[in-house]
This record gives structure tokens, sequence and C-alpha cells, in this order.
């Protein structure tokens, strides 16, 4: 049986929410944004009620109807509530709301609110909103807005982010000799791999720094670096030492983040590495290694934004060039700058992916670890969106790479990344059960990211026969001196099923690594020398 409120009119509903029982005026409201747009003149009419209770109710309620944006009458009631109802709440729900409503028309009646209000509580949500609708207009109130308080700088500070017109104005500054200290982060546990895909690449001056951790000393320019490793998934400039930051006291750690920021000669010469159109830079700080209850990070973040403004730096969190990080270790704190005006294009073949997807640079990794010298057949017996094979293809020297995945999703996601990577002429994948030793070939190489059934702990998944059909696969299938790596967290399975062919492959070796907050491991087998 529908209730009162339900089965009432606009008109009967629109009197309901003069209540102070939040329950009742609740439930009216519900029914009224139900009506969708019929309710809309009687809410339109409501928002000059004498009653605040009732304005304050209907100015937030409108911005709940599916379609308001496409209703004058809405834009036009909410436009005279944000900027001439007596009562604050009204204007600041009115604002809530033309935000939420987003309607290009609003930014008018939002400016002309900006520029007059006075009430502190009520100034973010016009400038939020006004973020929100977005436009010349907007962008220009938001930028002649003087923030009044901590809230409020915040609040026109996203706003500007969201309006404020995309650019890519920075760029390395090739004409100069390269001189910064470079730390590329790579999986943990693969670092030797990394190291291997630099010497092979060039970069011999590379060393290992800590776990997950390369140094690139000042000769190596990022720009060739980083498109050309695909073992790296990070890529700071480092930009400054200190001791141990204590993080008990808000303000003195403000102080020392501020003093190591204005000491560091990579901040203060930023326009000795970098080309920079404009005047700005845009950046966003952060923590690593960190927790910070939100009002201790925003003193500090007061403290980096008055050492950064005269460097030329504007805080910009969700649009920014530069990622500025302080990294806090047992040791000392660092400071490092990410660039993130570069763009990535290394992967940029990933355009479909499965539920299950490996990081592409831990894919990367794997199939190094996988190369054989004669690869004379490369065969992935779950190979998802294709990134193995992907990546073992453009290592070279394989003469052809096949994959099988049971799930026709999958082997969709992955023929449009091999398209997409231009190796359709060279890897080719077939929807297909594992266990099916048919479909196996006689490879040089096996290289699989095995379902781990964290996920999909379902009993139909069986999956110790799975990989007891993978590793019996291998066993039957690879040829002498050829290679397996097998990748899951599942030590369990994975080591019961290697039991059974003991007599037929070796583990040559057994790395550690994380992923996805998990302890990932890594299997590399080769088929034991018949006697
Ligand atoms: C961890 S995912 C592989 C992800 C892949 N490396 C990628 O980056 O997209 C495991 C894959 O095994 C597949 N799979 C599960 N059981 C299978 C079976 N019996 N035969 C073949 N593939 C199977 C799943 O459909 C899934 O795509």
């Amino acid at each position: 049986m529908p209730s009162q409120a339900e089965s009432s009119s606009p008109e009967a509903l629109v009197a309901l929410l003069e209540t102070d029982d939040v329950r009742v005026q609740r439930r009216a409201g519900d029914a009224l944004v139900s009506h969708g747009l019929a309710a809309i003149p009687f809410l339109a009419e409501a928002l000059v009620h004498g009653s605040p209770t009732v304005r304050k109710a209907v100015a937030f309620l409108l911005g709940r109807v599916s379609g308001a944006a496409e209703s004058p009458r809405a834009l036009s009631a909410l436009g005279h509530a944000v900027t001439d109802d007596p009562e604050p709440k009204v204007r600041k729900n009115a604002a809530v709301s033309l935000g939420k409503i987003a309607a290009p028309a609003a930014a008018e009646p939002l400016a002309s609110a900006l520029s007059r209000e006075t009430i502190t509580w009520v100034r973010p949500s016009i400038a939020l909103a006004l973020g929100s609708v977005g436009g010349e207009t907007a962008h220009a109130s938001l930028l002649e807005a003087i923030a009044r308080d901590d809230a409020e700088h915040e609040a026109i500070r996203k706003a500007l982010d969201r309006v404020a017109p995309k650019r890519r104005a920075v760029t390395w500054r090739r004409d100069m000799p390269w001189r910064h200290d470079l730390v590329l982060t790579v999986p943990a546990g693969l670092e030797a791999v990394a190291l291997a895909e630099a010497a092979e690449l060039g970069f011999h001056a590379l060393t290992l720094l800590g776990p997950g951790q390369l140094w690139c000393p000042q000769e190596v320019p990022p720009w060739d670096v980083l498109p050309a490793m695909r073992c790296v998934s990070a890529l700071h400039i480092r930009a400054g030492v200190t001791g141990r930051l204590g993080m008990d006291e808000p303000q003195d750690l403000a102080a020392a983040v501020g003093a190591l920021l204005a000491s560091s000669p990579q901040l203060r010469e930023l326009r000795d590495w970098l080309q920079v159109e404009g005047e700005t830079i845009r950046y966003r700080f952060s923590f690593a290694n960190a927790r910070l209850r939100r009002e201790d990070l925003a003193v500090v973040l007061w403290a980096v934004r008055a050492v950064c403004r005269p460097m030329g730096l504007v805080d910009s969190p969700s649009n920014y060039d530069l990622a500025l990080v302080v990294s806090l270790g047992p040791k000392g704190t660092e400071l490092l700058i990410g660039p993130s005006f570069t763009g990535d294009e290394r992967f940029a073949y990933r355009r479909a992916a499965v539920g299950a997807s490996i990081d592409p640079v831990l894919a990367a990794c794997l199939a190094r670890l996988v190369r054989t010298k004669t690869g004379r057949g490369v065969f992935d017996p779950t190979c998802g969106s294709g990134a193995l094979l992907i990546e073992r293809a453009r290592l070279g020297a394989a003469a052809g790479l096949q994959g099988l995945d049971i799930s026709p999703t999958a082997i969709r996601a992955a023929r449009e990344n091999i398209g997409a990577a231009g190796l359709s002429g060279l890897v080719r994948v077939q929807r297909g059960d594992a266990a099916d030793r048919d479909r196996w070939p006689e490879c040089d190489e096996v290289i699989a990211n095995l379902p781990f059934g964290v996920r999909t702990r379902r009993p139909e998944a069986d999956l110790d026969g799975l990989y007891r059909a993978v590793v019996g696969g291998i066993a039957a299938r690879i040829c002498s001196g050829g290679r397996a790596v097998l990748y899951t967290s599942n030590r369990k399975s994975l080591n019961a099923a290697l039991a059974r062919h003991t007599d037929r492959l070796r583990v040559l070796d057994r790395l550690k690594t994380r992923s996805g907050g998990l302890d990932t491991h890594i299997w590399i087998l080769t088929p034991q020398d018949k006697p």
C-alpha cells in the first residue's frame, strides 16, 4: 500500500514540508521528487513561501528533480533564491542545487551571488557550484573572488581547478644539460629485471637504491629513460633531503616541509630544466608513507603554498604539471618531483581490460623473465586481455605467440589490444580451456598469469584442477631448453601442481613481488635435462 505521502498531489506534499518532523518532511520530499518535472511549478512557487523551513527544503529538492536543467522555471526560482532570499540556509541550498543541475544559465545568478554574499559558510557552496557549472562567467567570477577563510579558499581552488582551461604548457628543457638525479620506481623484488633492461638499453649507470627503487645519476635525462624502459612504473626527480620529520605537531611539520621545499635547488631553478609557457606551473602536494589528519594536512598545505607561490608554482591538485612528494623513510625524508606533463604512451595499446588484468609494467618484467634465445613458440594458456603476450612480442625473437582463454570477453579484449599494438600478424588468441591438452602447442616459452581465486572463491571454479592442467601442459609441451614463468598469489595450488611433475620440471628461480595489495609469486621453470 502506498503511504499517504506517495499517493498525495504535489500541492499537498509541499504543504507537508512545513513540519518539524524530519521523517515526514523527508518522505514528502522523496514523493515530490518522484513526480519529476510535474512537481517543478509547485516547488518553484513554494520557493517564495513565507516559511523558511519550506523554502530551505524546496531549494534542496529542486536540485534532485531529474530534468530540472531543462526547466527555465526551476533555474529562475533557484537563481532568485541564491541571490535574494533573506535566509542564508536557503541561499546555500539553492547554490548546491544549481551546482547539481549545472546548467550554463546558472552561472550568472551564482556569480552575482558570490559577489554579494557575506556569510562565510554560504560562500564555499556558491564557489563550488560555479566550479560545476563552468564556462567563462564562472571562471571570471572565481578569479575575482577573495577568500575569507580556509574553507572558502579550498572551495575556490577546487572550483578553479575544474573550470580552468586544461593546458599542456610545460615540457622538458632539452637545450640544457640534464643535471639532476632520478629515482625510478620498479616492481619490488624485480629490481634486477629492470636493471637488466636498463643495461640492454644502454643506461649502464643505473644502480639499485632500495626495494622497488633504482637510482639514475645526473647524466641520464628523464626524457630518454621513461619512454624506453617498460619495467619502470614511475620516475621522480630527487629534489632535497632532510632528517626524520616529527608528525605530532602540525605547525612544526609544516615549517620543516616548507624549509625542505624552500632549500631545494631543483624547485628554485625550475626554469633551468623546464620550458614553461606562461607565468605558472601547477603542482599537487602529497606525502608518501605517511597518513595525516585532514586538519593537519591543511596546515602543511598552507605552508607549502606560501613557499611555492613566489616560485610561480600554484596549487592545482586535480590538474597539475608536477607532483611534489615528501617521502618519509626510517632514515630520513626526501623531496621528490614527479613530472605529470609528460604523458605515458608506453602501454597505449591497452584499450580493453578483464577483471584481473595484470599491471603492464609487471607484464613487461615477466616477459623478460620468460625470454629464451630461440623463442620458437610462446604460449599463454590464460591470456586474459593479452598483456603478457604483447609485452613478450615487443621484446622480439619470438616466432609465433599464441593465447588461450576460457572467457569470450577476455578474447575480445585481447584481440582489440593486440590490434592496437599492431601485433595481429604475430600474436593469435583463441577461446578455449587450458585443461584441454589438445589446445597446447609445442613451445619454447609458457607465460601465464593464473587466476588467483581471491575474488571468485566459488566451488565450481576448480583452481587446483586448472593449476594441475597448466603445469601438466607445460611438462608435456615445453621443449628442451625452454622456460615457463607462472605468476600467481596462490602458492598452495601451484606447489601442489608442481609436486606432481618434479621428474619433468625444475624450478630455476622463485621471486616475490606485490600487486593490488597482495603478495604475489613468480615461478621460473625449465624442463629437467633428460638423463
Ligand atoms: C588473472 S587473469 C589473466 C589476466 C591477464 N594476464 C591480463 O592482463 O589480462 C586469468 C585469466 O584466466 C582465465 N581462465 C580461467 N580459467 C581458465 C581455463 N580453464 N582455461 C583458460 N583460461 C582460463 C580467465 O578467464 C582470466 O582471463
